[in-house]
């Protein structure tokens, strides 16, 4: 099964993913990088992982797959963290692909120099590099986990690279790369990468002809893809489920169950068009009754009202089978709760985001006004536990997105969720 966000990223995977990655043998990341974040709650521990699988808190194995760059600074800090924690991840507990391309410290350097220069235009990137190194990958000037074992004959490639990266830095008034010195810095880091490198798609396919149970883990949200999502204001890969199967090195019919994790409400991180955004004592709400603030950066997320034409989108470009609907405790107590069903735009009524980052922006939500709940819905464990007025938006929540809710999340807490549809049995 397959596990992505159906917004903007940060609709509470974390907690899903372990609840499933503790039912599963395997758990692949097929996509994006050290950009995600990722909030484990077990026992007392706290574990924030960013690039690592989520199956690896609890000993699962876990498969970094060919569709996600990999920073090995980042990958080798990370795993000393988890480590000082207590996790033990060997090679027989984490798999990486040898055919990830790697995030450069001179791909950290550019998106960083890029956002400065953009002015209006920045993305609000998390200056990880994610960004340049899938445009290496793609444009075939990429330093791959394989080619750590190759140093020694690395130069043919690195004139590629230099030559491209050199005139970039150049336009930048940056000095021209140190071959040298990145030589010695990958040097240094390759034998600690290598421990891990696999060809992953072998694993993959072997777990999947014995009849494993494989939870394929996304990063970001549908609305982030590089493709489906509100463009430029993406991240640079493609985030829905059908990744899960190229990003690994298995057939399309891969991802099996998708779900989809909505969270109640809707956030955004970075910059971009956000039809239902709440300038105001609501909006200030959300945000601290939902601790929105980003894993990785720290940056305080922009909060609105949920968006049902937006998920009925993803949901629909991804394929979504069923979804989790998180956080809805966040709005316990409004008086009034508003859904946005459909945008208004100079005198046209659409059903769907408009292509143009223009036209996004300049949409106006149409919306439809619930009566809130008074009563807390955090912690419930059935539908016998939530007020009425809940479980009719949520109801509503289905029936305009044009998905089945498969499970609610009620709190952080792994037990605290409505299970309506096992995505496992399926
Ligand atoms: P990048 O992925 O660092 O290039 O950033 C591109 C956009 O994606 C920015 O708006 C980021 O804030 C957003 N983004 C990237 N990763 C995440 C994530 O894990 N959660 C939420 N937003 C993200």
């Amino acid at each position: 099964m397959t596990v992505i966000g159906g917004q903007w990223g940060d609709e509470g995977k974390g907690k899903i993913v372990d609840w499933l990655a503790s039912r599963a043998d395997m758990v692949a990341r097929f996509q994006g990088g050290h950009n995600a974040g990722h909030t484990l709650v077990v026992g007392n521990e706290t574990y924030k992982l960013s690039l690592l699988p989520s199956g690896i808190v609890r000993g699962t194995l876990s498969v970094i797959g060919n569709g996600v760059v990999l920073d090995p600074w980042a990958l080798k800090a990370e795993i000393e963290k988890l480590t000082a924690q207590g996790l033990s991840i060997t090679p027989e507990s984490l798999q990486i692909a040898d055919t990830c391309p790697l995030i450069l410290p001179i791909h950290r350097d550019l998106d960083a120099l890029r956002e400065d220069a953009s002015g209006k235009g920045k993305i609000g990137t998390t200056r990880r590099g994610i960004g340049p190194a899938y445009e290496d990958k793609v444009g075939r000037r990429a330093i791959r986990v394989c080619d750590l074992a190759h140093l020694d004959s690395l130069d043919p490639q690195l004139d590629r690279l230099l030559a491209h990266h050199d005139a970039l830095r150049a336009g930048f008034g940056e000095p021209p790369i140190d071959r040298e010195a990145l030589k010695e810095q990958l040097r240094e880091i390759a034998d600690f990468v290598l421990q891990f490198a696999k060809p992953v798609w072998i694993t993959v396919n072997e777990a999947r002809a014995r009849g494993k149970r494989i939870l394929f883990e996304g990063a970001q949200g549908v609305l982030l893809d590089v493709d489906h999502g509100t463009y430029p204001f993406v991240t640079s890969s493609n985030t829905i489920a059908g990744t899960a199967a190229a990003g690994t090195g298995l057939g399309p019919s891969a991802a099996g169950f998708v779900l989809g994790i909505v969270k109640a409400y809707t956030t955004r991180v970075g910059s971009g068009p956000f039809p239902t955004e709440l300038h105001d004592d609501i909006g200030q709400r959300l945000g601290e009754r939902g601790r929105e603030f980003g894993t990785v950066t720290g940056r305080k997320r922009r909060c609105g009202w949920f968006d049902a034409v937006l998920v009925r989108q993803s949901c629909a470009v991804a394929g979504v089978t069923g979804i989790a609907f998180t956080k809805l405790d966040v709005l316990d107590g409004l008086d009034e709760i508003r859904i946005c069903t459909g945008y208004k735009l100079g005198g046209r009524t659409l059903g769907h985001l408009p292509a143009h980052a223009a036209e996004q922006a300049a949409v106006e939500p149409v919306y439809e006004t619930i009566e809130g709940w008074q009563q807390s819905t955090a912690g419930a464990r059935s539908w016998a536990q939530l007020p009425a007025q809940a479980i009719k938006y949520i109801r509503r929540v289905e029936e305009l997105i044009h998905c089945p809710v498969a499970l609610v999340s009620t709190s952080p807490e792994r037990e605290d969720t409505i299970l309506v549809r096992d995505p496992f049995s399926d």
